[in-house]
């Protein structure tokens, strides 16, 4: 048996399930833009060279124009898949938001290996992302305590791991043996924009925000 323990990017979380070819994905409720519009053109600039801004380890960041027609765009491919699967993520994701959500100003998509967003407002630097999501596995551990004793310590220590990562990167996975002998699999990361501390309390905020209400479920993914 083996238990799947993903704590992904952290925000705080509803229990929202969507899908379109995401696994979730949010149409922003800050304004529409029209076809003409200099809002569609600094739109259409900022995903065409998003991709192009890669640091080579999975994060893109590009904004385009000024003031209320200024658009900024940001993608994170999950840390440990190659740059193929990511570049390819990265174009389904400008593909499919543009569709789903074809007139709004903001929009955020994720699929297990990225997320895209794109929006008037900040995002580096920014820790509190209006959009978020928990998916959970509806089984719990038999051995409540004692997975309890082990994913705490787990996810403690890959968030200190994440959070050291740097400006370019801030990620971590591990494995822990669970009571019975379950392996135990566990995934944290944030956007590189984040100081230390702030990706530590992000991520340490988004598993107070999980952990009482899933704290026994033996799987979590929490965006
Ligand atoms: C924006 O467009 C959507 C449909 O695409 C519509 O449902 C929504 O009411 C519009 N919002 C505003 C503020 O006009
Ligand atoms: C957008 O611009 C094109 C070309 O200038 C024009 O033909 C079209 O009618 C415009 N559409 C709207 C909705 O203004
Ligand atoms: C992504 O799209 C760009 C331009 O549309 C294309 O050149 C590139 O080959 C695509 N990359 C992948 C991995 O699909
Ligand atoms: C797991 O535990 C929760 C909370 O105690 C409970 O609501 C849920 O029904 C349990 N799930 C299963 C599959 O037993
Ligand atoms: C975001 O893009 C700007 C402009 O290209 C660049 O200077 C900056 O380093 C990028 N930020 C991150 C965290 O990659």
């Amino acid at each position: 048996m083996s238990g799947k323990l993903l704590l992904w990017l952290s925000f705080i979380s509803m229990l929202l399930i969507q899908t379109t070819g995401f696994t979730y994905y949010n149409c922003e409720p800050d304004g529409n833009f029209t076809t003409n519009s200099t809002y569609r053109r600094n739109l259409d600039t900022a995903l065409s060279t998003l991709p192009t801004t890669n640091t080579g380890l999975g994060f893109f960041n590009y904004s385009a124009g000024q003031g209320s027609d200024r658009v900024n765009s940001a993608a994170l491919c999950r840390g440990d898949i190659n740059q193929d699967v990511c570049r390819s993520c990265l174009n389904d994701s400008v593909v499919n938001l543009r569709e789903v959500c074809p007139n709004q100003k903001g929009a955020v998509g994720y699929y297990d290996e990225c997320w895209l967003r794109y929006t008037n407002n900040a995002i580096l630097g920014n820790t509190d992302l209006n959009s978020g999501l928990i998916l959970y596995n509806i089984q719990n551990a038999s051995d409540l305590d004692g997975f309890n004793e082990v994913v705490r310590p787990l996810l403690n220590n890959l968030i200190d791991d994440a959070a050291a990562g740097g400006s370019l990167r801030k990620f971590a996975s591990g494995i822990t043996t669970g009571p019975d002998g379950i392996t135990l699999y566990g995934l944290v990361q944030c956007t590189p924009d984040l100081s230390r501390l702030q990706c530590s309390d992000c991520l340490q905020n988004s598993i107070t925000g999980f952990y009482l209400k899933y704290g026994g479920r033996i799987g979590v993914k929490s965006d």
